[in-house]
Protein backbone atom coordinates (compact mmCIF):
# COMPACT_ATOMS: atom_id res chain seq x y z
CA UNK A 1 0.00 0.00 0.00
CA UNK A 2 1.71 3.23 -1.11
CA UNK A 3 0.91 6.81 0.59
CA UNK A 4 -1.53 7.96 -1.93
CA UNK A 5 -3.95 5.28 -0.52
CA UNK A 6 -3.81 6.90 3.21
CA UNK A 7 -6.85 8.78 2.44
CA UNK A 8 -7.51 12.14 4.43
CA UNK A 9 -4.41 13.08 6.59
CA UNK A 10 -5.81 16.03 8.50
CA UNK A 11 -4.73 16.12 11.75
CA UNK A 12 -3.67 12.35 11.60
CA UNK A 13 -0.80 11.33 13.59
CA UNK A 14 1.75 9.52 10.88
CA UNK A 15 4.51 7.10 12.16
CA UNK A 16 7.32 7.80 9.78
CA UNK A 17 9.84 5.15 9.86
CA UNK A 18 13.14 6.45 8.40
CA UNK A 19 16.79 5.87 7.76
CA UNK A 20 18.79 8.49 9.67
CA UNK A 21 21.97 5.94 9.97
CA UNK A 22 23.90 8.73 8.43
CA UNK A 23 28.01 8.40 8.56
CA UNK A 24 28.93 10.87 11.13
CA UNK A 25 32.22 12.37 11.94
CA UNK A 26 32.80 14.10 15.30
CA UNK A 27 29.51 14.49 15.83
CA UNK A 28 29.10 16.10 12.49
CA UNK A 29 27.04 14.57 9.50
CA UNK A 30 29.55 13.98 6.77
CA UNK A 31 26.63 12.75 4.35
CA UNK A 32 23.23 13.87 4.96
CA UNK A 33 21.73 11.86 1.13
CA UNK A 34 19.46 9.55 3.94
CA UNK A 35 17.98 13.32 5.13
CA UNK A 36 17.66 14.12 1.96
CA UNK A 37 15.66 10.96 0.63
CA UNK A 38 13.18 11.05 3.42
CA UNK A 39 11.93 14.73 2.33
CA UNK A 40 9.41 14.12 -0.08
CA UNK A 41 7.59 11.85 1.87
CA UNK A 42 7.45 14.15 4.84
CA UNK A 43 6.43 16.94 2.64
CA UNK A 44 3.71 14.71 1.14
CA UNK A 45 2.40 14.57 4.93
CA UNK A 46 3.01 18.19 6.12
CA UNK A 47 1.61 19.43 3.14
CA UNK A 48 -1.59 17.38 4.03
CA UNK A 49 -1.68 18.93 7.56
CA UNK A 50 -0.83 15.25 8.93
CA UNK A 51 1.39 15.53 12.30
CA UNK A 52 4.50 14.39 11.15
CA UNK A 53 6.14 11.57 13.94
CA UNK A 54 9.51 10.60 12.42
CA UNK A 55 11.02 7.05 14.18
CA UNK A 56 14.74 6.04 13.10
CA UNK A 57 17.59 3.94 14.86
CA UNK A 58 21.35 5.71 14.50
CA UNK A 59 24.47 2.84 15.18
CA UNK A 60 24.18 -0.37 17.01
CA UNK A 61 23.78 0.36 20.59
CA UNK A 62 22.48 -2.81 21.47
CA UNK A 63 19.05 -1.94 24.07
CA UNK A 64 21.02 0.83 25.65
CA UNK A 65 20.96 4.83 25.67
CA UNK A 66 24.59 5.46 24.38
CA UNK A 67 24.41 9.01 24.15
CA UNK A 68 27.39 9.73 20.70
CA UNK A 69 24.39 7.81 19.03
CA UNK A 70 21.14 10.11 19.55
CA UNK A 71 19.83 11.06 17.35
CA UNK A 72 19.55 14.71 18.30
CA UNK A 73 22.32 16.02 16.25
CA UNK A 74 20.16 15.09 13.31
CA UNK A 75 17.32 17.40 14.11
CA UNK A 76 19.40 21.09 13.18
CA UNK A 77 20.51 19.26 9.31
CA UNK A 78 16.57 18.10 9.02
CA UNK A 79 15.34 21.24 9.59
CA UNK A 80 17.57 23.68 7.54
CA UNK A 81 17.01 21.17 4.67
CA UNK A 82 12.88 21.16 5.38
CA UNK A 83 12.69 24.93 6.02
CA UNK A 84 10.75 24.16 8.89
CA UNK A 85 11.48 23.42 12.90
CA UNK A 86 11.56 19.94 14.16
CA UNK A 87 10.62 19.25 17.34
CA UNK A 88 13.23 16.07 19.32
CA UNK A 89 11.98 13.72 22.28
CA UNK A 90 14.86 12.26 24.53
CA UNK A 91 12.71 9.08 23.89
CA UNK A 92 10.79 7.16 21.28
CA UNK A 93 8.10 5.93 23.80
CA UNK A 94 6.62 7.29 27.13
CA UNK A 95 5.42 10.42 28.71
CA UNK A 96 8.34 12.36 26.76
CA UNK A 97 8.12 10.71 23.37
CA UNK A 98 4.01 11.66 23.77
CA UNK A 99 4.18 14.82 25.48
CA UNK A 100 6.05 16.16 22.16
CA UNK A 101 3.54 14.58 19.61
CA UNK A 102 0.56 15.67 21.69
CA UNK A 103 2.05 19.03 21.10
CA UNK A 104 2.60 19.01 17.59
CA UNK A 105 0.16 21.68 15.28
CA UNK A 106 -0.91 19.58 12.08
CA UNK A 107 2.05 20.31 9.87
CA UNK A 108 3.67 19.95 12.57
CA UNK A 109 7.07 17.22 12.35
CA UNK A 110 8.95 15.57 15.30
CA UNK A 111 11.73 13.08 15.34
CA UNK A 112 11.86 11.04 18.14
CA UNK A 113 15.51 9.49 19.99
CA UNK A 114 16.86 6.51 18.43
CA UNK A 115 14.44 3.25 18.58
CA UNK A 116 17.64 0.93 19.60
CA UNK A 117 17.76 2.45 22.31
CA UNK A 118 15.35 -0.23 23.79
CA UNK A 119 15.96 -3.73 23.45
CA UNK A 120 12.34 -4.26 22.41
CA UNK A 121 13.29 -2.54 18.84
CA UNK A 122 15.89 -5.45 17.83
CA UNK A 123 13.73 -8.17 19.41
CA UNK A 124 10.43 -7.15 17.81
CA UNK A 125 8.85 -6.86 20.87
CA UNK A 126 5.16 -6.81 20.50
CA UNK A 127 5.04 -4.87 23.78
CA UNK A 128 7.73 -2.45 22.45
CA UNK A 129 5.83 -1.92 19.25
CA UNK A 130 2.35 -1.52 20.89
CA UNK A 131 3.76 1.40 23.29
CA UNK A 132 5.76 3.19 19.85
CA UNK A 133 1.97 2.47 17.86
CA UNK A 134 0.25 5.04 20.86
CA UNK A 135 2.18 7.94 19.14
CA UNK A 136 0.10 7.21 16.12
CA UNK A 137 -2.82 7.04 13.80
CA UNK A 138 -1.11 5.60 10.25
CA UNK A 139 2.28 4.16 10.06
CA UNK A 140 4.68 5.07 7.25
CA UNK A 141 7.33 3.05 6.41
CA UNK A 142 10.20 5.18 4.39
CA UNK A 143 13.04 2.62 5.15
CA UNK A 144 14.01 0.99 2.16
CA UNK A 145 17.40 0.51 3.89
CA UNK A 146 16.44 -1.47 6.78
CA UNK A 147 13.70 -2.99 5.70
CA UNK A 148 15.67 -6.15 5.79
CA UNK A 149 15.56 -5.92 9.84
CA UNK A 150 12.42 -7.61 11.41
CA UNK A 151 12.50 -5.08 14.29
CA UNK A 152 9.33 -3.72 16.02
CA UNK A 153 9.59 0.15 14.15
CA UNK A 154 10.59 -1.75 10.21
CA UNK A 155 7.77 -4.96 10.63
CA UNK A 156 5.89 -4.89 14.13
CA UNK A 157 4.03 -1.62 13.23
CA UNK A 158 2.88 -2.50 10.28
CA UNK A 159 0.39 -4.87 12.14
CA UNK A 160 -1.19 -2.86 14.63
CA UNK A 161 -1.80 0.41 12.41
CA UNK A 162 -3.06 0.87 8.96
CA UNK A 163 0.63 0.69 6.94
CA UNK A 164 2.05 2.38 3.80
CA UNK A 165 5.13 2.33 1.89
CA UNK A 166 6.63 5.96 1.54
CA UNK A 167 7.78 7.87 -1.50
CA UNK A 168 11.30 6.84 -1.11
CA UNK A 169 10.39 3.35 -0.20
CA UNK A 170 8.47 2.91 -3.21
CA UNK A 171 11.06 4.53 -5.49
CA UNK A 172 14.01 2.30 -4.01
CA UNK A 173 11.32 -0.74 -4.79
CA UNK A 174 10.45 0.42 -8.54
CA UNK A 175 13.94 1.41 -9.31
CA UNK A 176 15.90 -1.76 -8.56
CA UNK A 177 12.95 -3.81 -10.18
CA UNK A 178 13.07 -1.53 -13.18
CA UNK A 179 17.38 -1.77 -13.24
CA UNK A 180 18.08 -5.38 -11.67
CA UNK A 181 14.57 -7.02 -12.34
CA UNK A 182 15.88 -9.07 -15.10
CA UNK A 183 19.41 -8.04 -15.59
CA UNK A 184 21.70 -7.45 -17.97
CA UNK A 185 24.56 -10.90 -17.89
CA UNK A 186 27.33 -11.85 -17.25
CA UNK A 187 26.78 -9.91 -13.36
CA UNK A 188 29.09 -8.78 -11.24
CA UNK A 189 28.98 -8.08 -7.86
CA UNK A 190 31.67 -5.92 -5.69
CA UNK A 191 31.19 -6.34 -2.15
CA UNK A 192 33.36 -4.49 0.43
CA UNK A 193 33.12 -2.62 3.95
CA UNK A 194 33.21 -3.60 7.29
CA UNK A 195 29.91 -5.10 8.22
CA UNK A 196 31.13 -8.52 8.04
CA UNK A 197 29.16 -10.80 9.85
CA UNK A 198 25.57 -9.25 8.39
CA UNK A 199 27.33 -9.59 4.86
CA UNK A 200 28.90 -13.11 4.92
CA UNK A 201 25.74 -14.71 5.09
CA UNK A 202 24.32 -13.12 2.33
CA UNK A 203 27.27 -13.60 -0.12
CA UNK A 204 25.96 -17.39 0.33
CA UNK A 205 22.84 -16.53 -1.77
CA UNK A 206 24.36 -13.95 -4.16
CA UNK A 207 27.17 -16.36 -5.75
CA UNK A 208 23.81 -18.47 -6.70
CA UNK A 209 22.99 -15.23 -8.83
CA UNK A 210 25.85 -13.75 -9.94
CA UNK A 211 28.56 -14.27 -12.62
CA UNK A 212 31.36 -12.99 -10.77
CA UNK A 213 31.65 -11.72 -7.31
CA UNK A 214 34.75 -9.73 -6.21
CA UNK A 215 35.30 -9.73 -2.15
CA UNK A 216 36.73 -6.14 -1.11
CA UNK A 217 37.25 -4.22 1.89
CA UNK A 218 37.68 -5.26 5.64
CA UNK A 219 35.07 -7.85 4.00
CA UNK A 220 38.12 -9.21 1.99
CA UNK A 221 40.64 -10.03 5.09
CA UNK A 222 38.10 -12.55 6.48
CA UNK A 223 38.27 -14.57 2.78
CA UNK A 224 42.31 -13.65 2.77
CA UNK A 225 43.06 -14.82 6.72
CA UNK A 226 40.58 -18.34 5.60
CA UNK A 227 43.16 -18.82 2.80
CA UNK A 228 46.02 -18.62 5.52
CA UNK A 229 47.21 -15.56 4.53
CA UNK A 230 48.62 -13.23 6.79
CA UNK A 231 46.71 -10.42 7.88
CA UNK A 232 48.27 -8.18 10.08
CA UNK A 233 46.69 -6.57 12.33
CA UNK A 234 43.66 -5.59 9.87
CA UNK A 235 40.62 -6.26 10.90
CA UNK A 236 39.18 -9.73 10.48
CA UNK A 237 36.58 -11.79 11.83
CA UNK A 238 38.63 -14.86 12.38
CA UNK A 239 35.26 -17.12 13.99
CA UNK A 240 33.98 -16.50 10.34
CA UNK A 241 36.58 -18.45 8.77
CA UNK A 242 34.46 -21.24 7.72
CA UNK A 243 31.77 -19.67 6.56
CA UNK A 244 34.46 -18.04 3.92
CA UNK A 245 35.04 -21.20 3.04
CA UNK A 246 31.78 -22.42 2.48
CA UNK A 247 31.25 -19.21 0.36
CA UNK A 248 34.38 -20.30 -1.74
CA UNK A 249 32.78 -23.50 -2.00
CA UNK A 250 29.55 -22.20 -3.12
CA UNK A 251 31.09 -20.11 -5.84
CA UNK A 252 32.46 -22.93 -7.69
CA UNK A 253 29.76 -25.02 -7.52
CA UNK A 254 27.60 -22.07 -8.96
CA UNK A 255 30.18 -20.93 -11.93
CA UNK A 256 30.74 -17.81 -9.95
CA UNK A 257 34.29 -16.43 -10.41
CA UNK A 258 35.45 -15.17 -7.16
CA UNK A 259 38.05 -12.74 -7.00
CA UNK A 260 40.11 -11.86 -4.16
CA UNK A 261 42.47 -8.86 -3.33
CA UNK A 262 46.40 -10.15 -5.04
CA UNK A 263 47.88 -6.81 -3.52
CA UNK A 264 46.99 -4.66 -0.96
CA UNK A 265 47.91 -1.07 0.83
CA UNK A 266 48.75 -1.41 4.17
CA UNK A 267 49.92 1.29 7.23
CA UNK A 268 51.15 0.77 10.49
CA UNK A 269 48.35 4.08 11.32
CA UNK A 270 45.81 6.29 9.98
CA UNK A 271 47.31 9.18 10.83
CA UNK A 272 47.89 11.99 8.42
CA UNK A 273 51.39 11.21 5.99
CA UNK A 274 51.55 7.46 7.99
CA UNK A 275 53.98 5.69 5.14
CA UNK A 276 51.57 3.26 3.49
CA UNK A 277 53.62 0.46 1.53
CA UNK A 278 52.16 -2.28 -0.96
CA UNK A 279 52.44 -5.60 -0.23
CA UNK A 280 51.54 -8.84 -1.81
CA UNK A 281 48.61 -10.64 -0.26
CA UNK A 282 50.64 -12.95 2.33
CA UNK A 283 53.26 -10.73 3.04
CA UNK A 284 51.78 -8.41 5.52
CA UNK A 285 53.68 -7.43 8.43
CA UNK A 286 51.86 -8.17 12.23
CA UNK A 287 51.94 -4.74 12.57
CA UNK A 288 50.54 -3.73 9.13
CA UNK A 289 46.66 -2.96 8.69
CA UNK A 290 45.24 -3.30 5.29
CA UNK A 291 43.83 -0.20 4.31
CA UNK A 292 43.20 -0.36 0.96
CA UNK A 293 42.97 -2.31 -2.49
CA UNK A 294 46.44 -2.65 -3.92
CA UNK A 295 47.17 -1.73 -7.53
CA UNK A 296 47.05 -5.06 -8.50
CA UNK A 297 43.88 -5.62 -7.53
CA UNK A 298 42.25 -2.38 -8.98
CA UNK A 299 43.63 -3.91 -12.56
CA UNK A 300 42.05 -6.54 -12.03
CA UNK A 301 38.85 -5.41 -11.16
CA UNK A 302 38.77 -2.72 -13.91
CA UNK A 303 38.92 -5.85 -16.44
CA UNK A 304 36.45 -7.85 -14.70
CA UNK A 305 34.08 -4.87 -15.21
CA UNK A 306 34.99 -4.93 -18.71
CA UNK A 307 33.90 -8.18 -19.00
CA UNK A 308 30.25 -7.44 -17.76
CA UNK A 309 27.05 -5.87 -18.59
CA UNK A 310 25.94 -5.03 -15.21
CA UNK A 311 27.49 -4.29 -11.56
CA UNK A 312 26.00 -4.51 -8.51
CA UNK A 313 28.34 -2.76 -5.88
CA UNK A 314 27.86 -1.94 -1.54
CA UNK A 315 30.90 -1.32 0.55
CA UNK A 316 33.93 0.51 0.10
CA UNK A 317 37.29 -1.22 -1.17
CA UNK A 318 39.05 0.57 1.59
CA UNK A 319 38.89 2.85 4.32
CA UNK A 320 37.95 6.00 1.94
CA UNK A 321 36.84 8.72 4.85
CA UNK A 322 41.29 8.81 5.14
CA UNK A 323 42.78 9.56 1.87
CA UNK A 324 45.00 7.95 0.27
CA UNK A 325 42.67 4.85 0.99
CA UNK A 326 40.33 6.01 -0.75
CA UNK A 327 41.81 5.78 -4.04
CA UNK A 328 40.83 2.11 -4.52
CA UNK A 329 37.32 3.12 -4.31
CA UNK A 330 37.28 6.40 -6.05
CA UNK A 331 39.02 4.11 -9.06
CA UNK A 332 36.80 1.66 -9.59
CA UNK A 333 33.63 4.19 -9.31
CA UNK A 334 35.23 6.15 -12.09
CA UNK A 335 36.11 2.76 -14.33
CA UNK A 336 32.36 1.80 -13.51
CA UNK A 337 30.77 5.50 -14.28
CA UNK A 338 33.31 5.35 -17.82
CA UNK A 339 31.81 2.01 -18.98
CA UNK A 340 28.21 3.45 -18.12
CA UNK A 341 28.90 6.49 -20.05
CA UNK A 342 30.19 4.42 -23.22
CA UNK A 343 26.71 2.39 -22.31
CA UNK A 344 28.45 -0.90 -21.62
CA UNK A 345 27.25 -1.22 -18.09
CA UNK A 346 24.38 -0.97 -15.79
CA UNK A 347 25.69 0.53 -12.65
CA UNK A 348 23.80 0.08 -9.43
CA UNK A 349 25.50 0.64 -6.09
CA UNK A 350 24.10 0.85 -2.52
CA UNK A 351 24.46 1.60 0.57
CA UNK A 352 25.52 4.77 3.09
CA UNK A 353 29.11 4.59 2.80
CA UNK A 354 29.57 3.47 -0.68
CA UNK A 355 26.76 6.09 -1.52
CA UNK A 356 29.03 8.77 0.65
CA UNK A 357 32.27 7.51 -1.65
CA UNK A 358 30.26 8.45 -4.63
CA UNK A 359 29.23 11.57 -3.75
CA UNK A 360 32.94 12.67 -2.43
CA UNK A 361 34.24 11.50 -5.73
CA UNK A 362 31.50 13.40 -7.61
CA UNK A 363 30.02 10.44 -9.38
CA UNK A 364 26.99 9.10 -7.65
CA UNK A 365 25.05 10.91 -11.33
CA UNK A 366 27.02 8.87 -13.25
CA UNK A 367 25.82 5.87 -11.85
CA UNK A 368 22.35 4.19 -13.45
CA UNK A 369 21.20 3.95 -9.98
CA UNK A 370 22.65 4.39 -6.04
CA UNK A 371 20.06 2.76 -3.48
CA UNK A 372 20.06 4.44 -0.36
CA UNK A 373 20.67 0.88 1.08
CA UNK A 374 23.09 -1.75 1.53
CA UNK A 375 22.14 -4.66 3.27
CA UNK A 376 18.60 -4.57 2.33
CA UNK A 377 19.82 -3.86 -1.56
CA UNK A 378 22.35 -7.26 -1.07
CA UNK A 379 18.93 -8.81 0.76
CA UNK A 380 16.99 -7.92 -2.25
CA UNK A 381 19.33 -8.66 -5.03
CA UNK A 382 19.74 -12.56 -3.00
CA UNK A 383 15.99 -12.89 -3.46
CA UNK A 384 15.25 -12.68 -0.14
CA UNK A 385 11.85 -11.28 1.84
CA UNK A 386 12.35 -7.82 3.38
CA UNK A 387 10.26 -7.94 6.42
CA UNK A 388 9.87 -4.64 6.29
CA UNK A 389 8.37 -4.87 2.44
CA UNK A 390 6.29 -8.04 3.37
CA UNK A 391 4.09 -6.48 6.26
CA UNK A 392 3.44 -3.14 4.30
CA UNK A 393 1.52 -5.97 1.81
CA UNK A 394 -0.32 -7.65 4.63
CA UNK A 395 -4.31 -7.09 4.49
CA UNK A 396 -6.32 -5.02 6.38
CA UNK A 397 -8.30 -7.72 8.47
CA UNK A 398 -4.60 -9.00 9.76
CA UNK A 399 -4.26 -5.26 12.17
CA UNK A 400 -4.44 -5.86 15.55
CA UNK A 401 -5.38 -2.12 16.96
CA UNK A 402 -3.01 -0.43 19.04
CA UNK A 403 -4.42 -0.72 22.60
CA UNK A 404 -2.09 1.71 25.21
C1 LIG B 1 22.18 0.50 7.11
O1 LIG B 1 22.94 1.45 7.40
O2 LIG B 1 22.47 -0.35 6.26
C2 LIG B 1 20.84 0.45 7.77
O3 LIG B 1 20.58 1.61 8.47
C3 LIG B 1 20.73 -0.77 8.65
O4 LIG B 1 21.63 -0.70 9.71
P1 LIG B 1 22.02 -2.01 10.53
O5 LIG B 1 22.89 -2.84 9.63
O6 LIG B 1 22.72 -1.54 11.77
O7 LIG B 1 20.74 -2.73 10.84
Amino acid sequence: RTLDQAGELTSKRALVRVDFNVPMQDGRITDDTRLQDALPTIRFLFERSAKVVLLAHFGRPEGKQVPPMSLRPTVETLSALLGRPVAFADDCVGPQATAVVDGLAPGGIALLENVRFHAGEEANDPKFARELATNGDIYVNDAFSAAHRAHASTEGLAHLLPAYAGLAMQRELEQLERVLGKPRRPVMGIVGGAKVSTKLDLLKHLVTKLDRLAVSGGLANTFLFARGWNVGASYCEKTLVQTAREIEHLAGQNDCELLLPTDVVVATSLEPGAPTFVRRRGEVHDDERILDAGPETLVALCRALERSETLIWNGPLGVFETPPFDHGTVEVAKAAADLRRQGKLVAVAGGGDTLAALNAAGLTGEFTFVSAAGGAFLEWMAGKTLPGVAALELPDRELNPATP
